[in-house]
């Protein structure tokens, strides 16, 4: 039994037909516990002796079963470490990344600068109401200035905003001024209704700006302006006022900043002049103060709006603003 038994538990080759084994031999049906019980019916001097040759063998074979089992079990581990094993040291897959649009990039730029001379940044809504957008604007409906801005329509009171100036109205109305100036600038996407080609878009991006406190002037304007084209482009850029027309500012101007990558002379951006409009502004007009709540005897400031695609335009030499819309990445990865 003994020799029979050690030949197939060592031949056995996984844990469950081992366990097999150990059922037939060891078991209640087994050989040994069969001659275990038989026992009683031997003469008494040879029980003892019997006895103990039976469990003797009973033990040896649970032995090698137990060896056997740790054997396999150790196999089946091996093998499975084996399989699973990963080499770290192999080059792994390329994992493309990503990287903000340039558009993005120079808004985070923007941002940066006015946060450095304490403005706060707030994001208003897109589609936005009329009274927002133009009444409160000083554009009453009737207004001719409201041609100005082609704009699209969702229904006669809500519209896709044309220009991020309502956010000079919403933050006029919220802001306390017993806590100190408005400083506040906003970032978004503007739309209009104009045909796209290689200087327009029927959606663009705009950062207002306005600043509200007692005694600013035209002054304190022109100097953010600068500070902004500076830290923007570089020190030698200048900033240029032209007298303009907006009705939510008086007096209005527009301003240029001296052409780039055209040595100040002429190139398709600046249209030959060396200059390069960049944005409109203006001292904030008393009616738009006084309809959002706040004392135009009191308090005054300035107000801009300026276009980050066209700051995008100038520092890259980009020629066609629908470049920036048509997400192509050939083109769009340059920027990275
Ligand atoms: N909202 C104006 C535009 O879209 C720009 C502007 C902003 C002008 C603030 C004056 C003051 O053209």
């Amino acid at each position: 039994i003994k020799q029979n038994g050690l030949k197939e538990i060592d031949a056995s080759t996984d844990v469950k037909s081992l366990n097999e084994i150990r059922v037939q031999l060891l078991g209640k049906k087994g050989p040994i516990t069969q001659a275990l019980r038989g026992i009683s019916k031997l003469p008494v001097e040879e029980r003892p002796v019997v006895g103990s040759f039976a469990n003797t063998i009973r033990d040896e074979l649970a032995t090698a079963i137990t060896t056997k089992q740790t054997e396999l079990e150790n196999a089946k581990l091996n093998a499975k470490l084996a399989e699973e094993k990963l080499d770290v040291t192999l080059p792994g897959n390329q994992v493309a990344l990503g990287h903000p649009h340039v558009i993005q990039q120079i808004i985070d730029e923007i941002e940066d600068i006015f946060i450095g001379m304490g403005y706060q940044v707030l994001s208003g809504p897109e589609v936005e109401e009329d009274h927002y957008n133009f009444e409160m604007m000083n554009l009453p409906k009737d207004h001719p200035a409201r041609d100005m801005q082609d704009t699209f329509y969702i229904t006669k009171e809500i519209l896709m905003r044309t220009h991020t100036s309502p956010m000079q109205a919403r933050s006029l109305e919220k802001h306390d001024f017993s806590k100190g100036p408005l400083k506040m600038i906003s970032p978004g996407v503007v739309f209009r209704r104009d045909t796209d080609d290689p200087t327009h878009s029927h959606q663009f991006h705009q950062v207002e700006g306005i600043m509200i406190d007692k005694h600013i002037t035209m002054a304190d304007l022109k100097g953010t302006l600068e500070t902004m084209t500076h830290k923007l482009f570089g020190d030698k850029f200048k900033v240029r006022l032209r007298p303009s027309y907006f009705p939510f500012t008086e007096p209005s101007v527009e301003a240029d900043i001296t052409c780039m990558n055209c040595g100040g002379k002429g190139c398709d951006v600046c249209k030959g002049s060396g200059w390069i409009e960049v944005l409109g502004a203006g001292m904030v007009h008393p009616n738009v103060l006084k309809m959002a709540g706040v004392d135009p005897k009191e308090y005054g400031g300035f107000a801009f709006g300026v276009g980050p695609d066209r700051f995008a335009m100038l520092k890259y030499g980009v020629n066609d603003i629908r470049d920036f819309y048509l997400d192509d990445l050939r083109f769009l990865s340059q920027f990275d």
